[in-house]
């Protein structure tokens, strides 16, 4: 991922997000705003991709879509429904608990910080400078008159892990809720690490911190491949290739006690459950959610 690049894993998650809520089982799980939120970003999207705004209106294009993605990467598509529905569910739960704030790290074309806006919570978003910039054009433009989040531009690297929260109106003594929805697959070891610390040292009280995983030792080597070659043909690469247990072990050395971790089985049967799909969702996903162990002072 470079500075300057609109990232293309992060258009084709709202992609397949808007395709998928074309199908009325999957639209139900959203509020009407978040489908129009997505149909709004996929229409504003760099040519060729905002393309498929209109082509994912037809039944039969959805279907070859669906049928291909599940012949390379079976449950790459449920995923996205996953992510986006258990991420929200979490955070909403965590309201009566008084918390407040809300950072999203790497927040792409997301909808999260826009849509918790609306309900109240101070919202944040991190990205590297070319895509802040080009969500918060598509924020001025589209919710001009709606509170929106304050979009950050930071490119993050080992040399330069330096999170802009001191220079923001981030408040270190809110309680904050940390989204990292797809995000430290992207980044290496080294520089989790140092976020995590940073995260770490900066809230009082303690934030939570919410993240997606992939394990990509769990996926059979032909759809590992499909996986990492489609990520690298779109510029962008996978760094971090941590199993489940290691990436817990990572979040336990930096004082994050994981609560709650869903996997792809309880995952497929609870959307299955609600939408009636025979879908499921790709082997090694999984949603965190990780509490930080109050410092003692
Ligand atoms: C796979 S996308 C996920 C987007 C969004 N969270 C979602 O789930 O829809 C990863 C996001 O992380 C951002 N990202 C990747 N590496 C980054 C870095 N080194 N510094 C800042 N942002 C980065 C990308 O620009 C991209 O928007």
């Amino acid at each position: 991922m470079k500075s300057d690049q609109i990232s293309k894993t992060a258009a084709f998650l709202a992609i397949k997000f808007y395709g998928l809520t074309r199908i009325p089982a999957f639209r139900n799980l959203f509020d009407d705003s978040v489908i129009t939120f997505y149909d709004r970003m996929v229409a504003h999207l760099p040519a060729p991709l905002c393309y498929y705004h209109y082509w994912l209106k037809f039944s039969w294009i959805r279907k070859l879509y669906l049928w291909s993605e599940e012949l390379l990467l079976p449950g790459d598509l449920l995923h996205v429904i996953a992510r986006k529905w258990y991420i929200r569910q979490q955070i909403a739960s965590h309201k009566k608990e008084g918390y407040e704030q809300i950072i999203v790290l790497g927040a792409g074309f997301d909808d999260l910080s826009y849509s918790f806006a609306q309900k109240g919570w101070d919202c944040f978003e991190i990205d590297v400078p070319k895509m802040a910039d080009y969500k918060r054009d598509f924020l001025n433009r589209c919710y001009s008159t709606n509170k929106i989040p304050d979009v950050l531009g930071c490119y993050l690297t080992n040399s330069n892990p330096h999170l802009p929260f001191k220079e923001s109106a981030i408040d270190p003594h809110k309680k904050t809720i940390i989204v990292a929805e797809g995000f430290f697959d992207y980044v290496t070891t080294d520089l989790t690490k140092q976020i995590l610390s940073q995260i770490n040292q900066y809230f009082e009280p303690a934030p939570l911190l919410i993240t997606t995983h992939f394990a990509l030792d769990e996926l059979p080597a032909h759809h590992r491949w499909t996986f990492e070659i489609g990520v690298k043909s779109v510029g962008e690469q996978l760094q971090l290739h941590k199993s489940i247990d290691a990436f817990r072990n990572l979040l336990s050395e930096h004082d994050f006690n994981i609560e709650k971790q869903y996997d792809r089985a309880s995952v497929s049967s609870e959307l299955q459950l609600h939408t009636g799909t025979s879908l499921s969702v790709l082997k090694g996903f999984y949603v965190l959610v990780a509490r930080q162990l109050q410092q003692v002072t």
